[in-house]
């Protein structure tokens, strides 16, 4: 998500941390800044918007010392603007963060009721403020106040600290984000990423979840959270600066489909709260009387963030039993819709900024309904125009088909129908309980589905020559179907088209022969049957068959040429693994016809015009 650079040596910190963190642009960012002790104090200098920002402001007032941290910012908590960027001080201590401190608000009304003021909207404050009280109440080191602060704190993080006591060192530690150590000659430096180090080094050491270091210029101390020390010694990095960036993977796309199931713990992170069955969802402005009174859900997106809505309509209708209609905002916006106070529109938009989906807004708004945005940029125009919001913690997605950001936004629409269904009495308990506990499984179930990259693969080599393919599905397998096809078409240029299956014999049945693929999207659920039958049809006229099915499905298998499998698991959480295997067979057809999977041709990250 957010960068990380930190500095101790002999040398000028200032631009060695700017180095790193201008390493690090590649991954979006909205402010940034460095925190440096000169000596004596620790001056901190910030800026909102681009690194340039901040160049300029350090040519105002520039930075002396030779232990510092810098920071790039990607909003979660607190909009974009220099205030909320990093790094955040309190009394003798700047920190900076990335990830979520899942429990901020209830550490926030602590520190406020002993006299606490924040400076800032953002979690990591916290966290600073923390490490200060742990100071003052006797803690003899940075190292043990940032442990006592540790215990306090529940969450992911990637955590480094420096403090005005002491000049010569940094103190950091990691749970669920990523943290490396860069120990050079005469001097040692901390980062989120790789690039950001490899400016000073390529000797580095990867801190692991549950542990803490100390970094002095001559080199690091590893010890876990509980004390037990740790010893681990540095491995040289060969990557080049473009494959570090990538993270080791080919292309970005391929990066952010093997981040998802990351992004789904952090997009779930802090929002569950199992013993009620519910969700935990201050942001979204939906009290149990307003849920009540909605006589009508309708969700308005374009392309992929479409098809999330699609499958969020089904749970919606499912869980919170209201009308739920799907609109593509480029159509909405121009037949003069006819919207009310009864109405929640849900605006899904991963860059938050789509032309078209604020369109809607607009008209949703002027027509009195009551608008809601799920989006994975914090502060983007699209929440700033809704009433409510509901952010998918992806972090940048940088390659132009959506992936990771698809996911999470599935994510956020069944905490959004499980919140509602909760609010309108349509969902008791304990099948609240059930489904978030099956969100909850829906990490590893990922993870699972990766771990087939390889059958996938082989798919996509019989297959990548093929001019045409159609993705078929039934129920909440036909958005999937629909998304699979999106993928291909975008990245590999084939043309390919996706239908619901129980639609095939009035039309699309007349394009099946030898040479045509089918992807039959058919997991076990309750349409399983119907879908099997389509499958038989797509057989019985020679189409070739690549069913995506339950792991041991015995009898797809005897029909289908080809099987990618998903594990076992509750049929209302099978979406969110089902495209996998589409994102991936995507994937893999565009890079092997060569196409610029990143930025494919006529296509935008962000659309911005009508
Ligand atoms: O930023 P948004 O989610 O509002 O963008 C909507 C579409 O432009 C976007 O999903 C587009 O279809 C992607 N290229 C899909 O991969």
């Amino acid at each position: 998500m957010c960068g990380i650079v930190g500095y101790v040596g002999p040398k000028k910190a200032a631009p060695i941390l700017l180095d790193g963190l201008r390493r690090l642009e590649y991954r979006g960012y909205d402010s940034a800044g460095l925190a440096v002790h000169d000596g004596r104090e620790i001056e901190v200098v910030r800026a909102a918007g681009k690194l340039e920002n901040l160049a300029s402001a350090l040519e105002q007032r520039p930075l002396g010392g030779s232990t510092g941290l810098g920071h790039t910012r990607w909003a979660t908590h607190g909009r974009p603007s220099e205030q909320n960027a990093h790094p955040h001080a309190a009394g003798d201590v700047a920190v900076v963060h990335n990830g979520i401190i899942e429990n901020y608000l209830e550490l926030k009304h602590e520190l406020q009721a002993s006299g606490v003021r924040f400076a800032s909207d953002t979690d990591t404050e916290i966290v600073a403020h923390l490490i200060h009280r742990a100071l003052e109440q006797g803690a003899p080191t940075l190292f043990v106040a940032m442990r006592q602060a540790l215990g306090r704190v529940r969450g992911a993080y990637a955590l480094a600290a420096i403090s005005r006591r002491e000049p010569d060192r940094l103190v950091i530690a990691k749970n669920a984000s990523p943290l490396v150590v860069g120990v050079g000659e005469g001097e040692t430096l901390c980062g989120s990423d790789i690039p950001a180090l490899l400016g000073s080094t390529r000797n580095m050491l990867f801190l692991e979840d549950g542990e803490m270091a100390e970094l002095t210029a001559g080199g690091v101390r590893i010890e876990t959270v509980e004390g037990k020390p740790v010893e681990r010694a540095p491995k040289r990095i060969d990557w080049s600066a473009v494959q570090a960036e990538k993270g080791g993977y080919k292309h970005f796309m391929l990066k952010e489909i093997f981040e998802q199931p990351r992004a789904v713990e952090d997009t779930l992170r802090g929002r569950i709260n199992l013993d009620e069955g519910d969700v935990v969802e201050a942001e979204l402005g939906l009290d149990a009387q307003a849920a009540r009174t909605i006589e009508r859900v309708v969700l308005v997106a374009c392309g992929t963030s479409h098809h999330a809505s699609l499958v969020g309509r089904y749970w919606i209708e499912q869980l919170a039993r209201v009308p739920a209609h799907t609109e593509l905002a480029s159509e909405v916006r121009y037949r003069e819709p006819v919207f009310g106070p009864k109405d929640l529109v849900v605006a899904v938009s991963q860059s938050g900024e789509t032309a078209d989906t604020l369109a809607a807004v607009k008209a949703a708004r002027e027509g009195g309904a009551r608008v809601l945005a799920i989006a994975n940029v914090l502060g983007s125009a699209i929440p700033r125009a809704s009433q409510g919001s509901l952010y998918t913690h992806a972090g940048p997605e940088i390659g132009v088909a959506s992936t990771k950001c698809f996911t999470t936004q599935l994510v956020a629409l069944l905490l959004l129908a499980v919140h509602l269904g909760r609010r309108r009495g349509t969902l008791d308990a304990e099948r609240g309980r059930e489904i978030l506990q099956a969100m909850l499984e829906l990490p590893n179930e990922m993870r699972w589905t990766l771990a087939r990259k390889a059958e996938i693969h082989q798919v996509a080599r019989h297959w990548h020559n093929a001019p045409h393919m159609l993705f078929l599905g039934r129920g909440l397998g036909y958005p999937i179907a629909l998304e699979g096809a999106l993928k291909l078409k975008e990245i590999s240029y084939a043309h390919a088209e996706g239908y619901a299956a129980g639609e095939m014999k009035h039309g699309p049945i007349a394009l099946i022969d030898e040479n045509m693929p089918v992807v039959v999207v058919m997991p076990r659920d309750r349409q399983y049957e119907k879908t099997l039958s389509n499958l038989q049809e797509v057989r019985a006229r020679d189409g070739q068959v690549i069913a995506v099915v339950t792991e041991g499905d015995a009898e797809a298998k005897k029909l289908a040429q080809w099987v990618l499998e998903l594990p076992k698991m509750p049929e209302l959480t099978q979406p969110v693994a089902a495209v996998i295997p589409l994102q991936l067979l995507a994937y893999y057809i565009a890079d092997l016809k060569g196409t610029d999977v990143d930025q494919p041709r006529n296509l935008a990250k962000t659309v911005t015009v009508e």
